[in-house]
C-alpha cells in the first residue's frame, strides 16, 4: 500500500465518521512546499462540489473527525483549497527500520506480459534509430521482471521480407555464387545498391519480389543465403547487446520468419471471411475507419501478387500467436511513433478476425526521435545514419577522457571497466531519463556531466554512500538499534525511501522508464545535500550516526537497483 493510499483511507475514514458520502476519488500528492505539509489532498474543490458542503466547511470536518497519532502527524487547511498533512515520523522509522533488515522484493503476480523492443532488420548494421527501442524496451522488461510480472522478451527482428529478394536479385545479376566471407556492410552495400536498382527498373523489382517468395516457399538455395545472412546480422547485433548490457539473448528471437506458417494459414483465412479480398492479385483488407488522401477507405496489403507476405501479414500472425498461443495477458510494443497508424490496423484487423482475446491488453508504447541540437534527426556530419556501435565507442571513449583528468595514474584495466560503465551508462540514461513520448536532443556534454539528470550523477553519488559504508566496516543489517529521525533531511529522505515501490508501479503502469530517472535523481540530490552537511561517521552521538548509516545504506541499496533495473551498472571503486 502506497503512502497516498493509506491517507486516503483515513480521509475516507473522517468523511464515514462525518456521515458524508462522495464518488469523486480523493487525490492526494506531495507538498511541494514542505513547511506547508509533507502531503495535500488537492481536490478538496471537487469534493465539495459533490457533497454541496462549502469547502471550508467540510475541511474543518475532515480535520475534526481525522484520526491523528498513527500515520497523521497534524492536518491544516490553507488557502486557496488545500488540506495539508503532516506524517507522523514514528510511523516513518519503524517503516524504515523494517527495511533495513528486508530485501527489496516484489510478489511474483502471474500474469504474463510479451515486450517486443529492439527488432532490427536483417542484413543491415544496427543504427542510431534503434537505440530507443532496444534502451527502453530492455528496461520495462527488466523493471516488469522485477515487479513480479512472468516477462516474454520478443525481439521481433526483420528476417521475412523483400531485402533477401533483393539480395538475392542483385548476387544473381553479379554471378556472385556464394557468400561464405562477406561482411555486413559489405551485404548493406549490396542492398543499398538493389534497392536503387529497383526503384528504376520495374523488372528487377518484380524479380526481387519473386525471389522474396521463393524464400518464403522455403527453396534450399534461397534459404542457405538467408540463413547465412540472418547469421552474420545476428552476431553482430549480439555484440551491440552485449556492449550495452541488454538482457536479450538468442532464446529471446521471434523474428518475422518465426510466424511463417501461421502466415499461410491466416491470409487465406482472412480472404474466406470476406475480411481481406483479392484485388489486382494482391491481398488487401480495407478498413472504413482509416482513409487514403483520397479520402477513401486506407488498403492494406498483406500479400503481393508474387506470392510474398508482406510485414502487416506476418504482424497479424505474431499477434495471434501472442494471444491465443502464448495467452498473454499484456502485449507492449516499443516501436517508434512513426508505426502509430499502422499497428492500430494490424490490431483492428487481429481483432476483426478474432485473433485477439479479451483478456488481452494491446498497447503500442510509442516514442519519439533523437535530434541533433539543429532540431534535424541526429546523423553523421555527411548526412548519414549513424551505427550504433559507432554511438556507442565514442561514448566509451569521451568516459574514458573524463576519467583520466580526474585520476590519470589510475591503472589500465580499472580505466577500461570504468569507462565502459560510465559511457554506456551515460548513453542509456540520456535515452531512458527523457519521457519517451517526445522526441530529444543528443548532447554529448549534458550526458556526460557530474551535475544534473544523469547517470553519473547517481553514479557518483551511489559511490560516495559506498565509501562511507567502506570505512564503517560493519554491516549495517546487524545494526540493531532503533532507527531515529533527528532532523528535516532525514524525514523528508525517509518519505522519499518509502516510495520506491510506488513509483516503480507508475513506470510500469505507464511503461516511462523516465518516471524512475526523475525518482532516482531525487533521491539522490536530496541525499547529497545531506551528505554535504553531516558528517556521519564522526557523529559523537551513536544513535543518530546508526540510523544516518541505515539510512545511507537503504539509498544506496535503492539507487543500485534503480539504476540496475534500468539496464545501468554502478562501479564501486574509483
Ligand atoms: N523491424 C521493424 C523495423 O525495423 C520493427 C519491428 C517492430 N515489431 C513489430 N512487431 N512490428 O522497423
Amino acid at each position: 500500500m502506497t503512502i497516498q493510499s493509506k491517507l486516503i483511507k483515513e480521509i475516507k475514514n473522517s468523511l464515514k465518521k462525518n456521515k458524508i458520502k462522495i464518488n469523486t476519488p480523493i487525490i492526494i500528492q506531495k507538498n511541494k512546499f514542505k513547511k506547508k505539509g509533507h502531503f495535500q489532498v488537492n481536490n478538496l474543490f471537487q469534493i465539495s462540489h459533490e457533497c454541496k458542503i462549502n469547502y471550508f466547511t467540510l475541511a474543518k470536518k475532515i480535520i475534526n473527525k481525522i484520526n491523528l497519532n498513527k500515520i497523521i502527524k497534524s492536518i491544516n487547511f490553507s488557502k486557496p483549497c488545500f488540506i495539508n498533512i503532516f506524517l507522523n515520523p514514528r510511523w516513518i522509522e519503524k517503516k524504515i527500520e523494517k527495511k533495513v533488515k528486508k530485501k527489496i522484493i516484489f510478489k511474483k503476480n502471474n500474469k504474463k506480459v510479451v515486450i517486443d523492443y529492439s527488432s532490427p532488420n536483417v542484413a543491415k548494421s544496427m543504427h542510431v534509430g534503434h537505440l530507443r527501442s532496444t534502451v527502453i524496451g530492455d528496461a520495462m522488461a527488466r523493471i516488469m521482471e522485477f515487479s513480479g510480472y512472468n516477462v516474454i522478451r520478443s525481439n521481433h527482428i526483420g528476417d521475412w521480407g523483400n531485402q533477401f529478394g533483393m539480395l538475392i536479385a542483385y548476387l544473381k545479376k553479379k554471378k556472385i555464387n556464394h557468400i561464405k566471407n562477406i561482411s555486413i556492410q559489405k551485404i548493406e552495400k549490396i542492398y543499398r545498391q538493389a534497392k536503387k536498382k529497383s526503384l528504376k527498373n520495374k523488372k528487377f523489382l518484380k524479380k526481387t519480389e519473386k525471389y522474396t517468395s521463393k524464400l518464403q516457399k522455403n527453396s534450399t538455395y534461397y534459404n542457405n543465403i538467408w540463413k547465412k545472412v540472418v547469421q552474420l546480422t545476428l552476431r553482430e547485433n549480439k555484440i551491440i547487446y552485449q556492449l550495452l548490457n541488454i538482457s536479450l539473448q538468442d532464446k529471446n528471437i521471434f523474428g518475422e520468419s518465426f510466424y511463417k506458417e501461421i502466415v499461410k494459414k491466416i491470409v487465406p483465412d482472412l480472404i474466406q471471411r470476406k475480411i481481406a479480398r483479392v484485388k489486382n492479385k494482391n491481398v488487401i483488407v480495407f478498413l472504413k475507419d482509416f482513409k487514403n488522401r483520397k479520402g477513401e477507405k486506407m488498403g492494406i496489403i498483406l500479400q503481393k501478387k508474387s506470392g510474398a507476405f508482406l510485414y502487416s501479414a506476418t504482424d497479424i500472425a505474431c499477434m495471434k500467436y501472442r494471444c491465443k498461443t502464448l495467452k498473454a495477458d499484456i502485449i507492449l510494443y516499443y516501436i517508434d511513433s512513426r508505426q502509430k497508424q499502422y499497428l492500430q490496423q494490424i490490431y483492428k484487423i487481429a481483432k476483426i478476425a478474432g485473433y485477439t482475446t479479451k483478456k488481452t491488453i494491446i498497447q503500442h508504447h510509442m516514442f519519439g526521435m533523437v535530434l541533433s541540437k539543429n532540431k534535424h534527426p541526429f546523423q553523421t556530419r555527411s548526412g548519414n545514419t549513424i551505427k550504433l556501435i559507432d554511438l556507442i565507442n565514442q561514448s566509451i571513449k569521451k568516459a574514458k577522457k573524463i576519467i583520466l583528468k580526474k585520476n590519470e595514474n589510475i591503472e589500465y584495466t580499472t580505466l577500461l571497466k570504468l569507462s565502459k560503465i560510465i559511457g554506456i551508462g551515460a548513453l542509456k540514461y540520456a535515452d531512458l531519463s527523457k519521457n519517451r513520448k517526445k522526441n530529444y536532443v543528443f548532447d554529448w556534454k549534458k550526458m556526460l556531466s557530474f551535475e544534473g539528470n544523469t547517470s553519473l550523477y547517481i553514479q557518483y553519488t551511489y559511490i560516495r554512500i559506498y565509501s562511507i559504508l567502506k570505512k564503517y566496516k560493519k554491516k549495517i543489517s546487524h545494526l540493531n538499534n532503533k532507527f531515529m529521525i533527528s532532523n528535516n533531511y532525514e524525514l523528508f529522505l525517509s518519505i522519499e525511501i518509502l516510495q520506491f515501490k510506488e513509483t516503480i508501479l507508475k513506470t510500469v503502469k505507464n511503461g516511462q522508464p523516465h518516471l524512475l530517472c526523475k525518482y532516482i535523481y531525487k533521491l539522490a540530490s536530496k541525499y547529497s545535500k545531506f551528505y554535504e552537511k553531516y558528517n556521519i561517521l564522526n557523529n559523537k552521538n551513536k544513535k543518530i550516526r546508526n540510523s544516518q548509516l541505515q539510512m545511507s545504506f537503504l539509498i544506496a541499496k535503492i539507487l543500485k537497483k534503480g539504476l540496475n533495473i534500468l539496464g545501468i551498472q554502478v562501479m564501486k571503486f574509483i
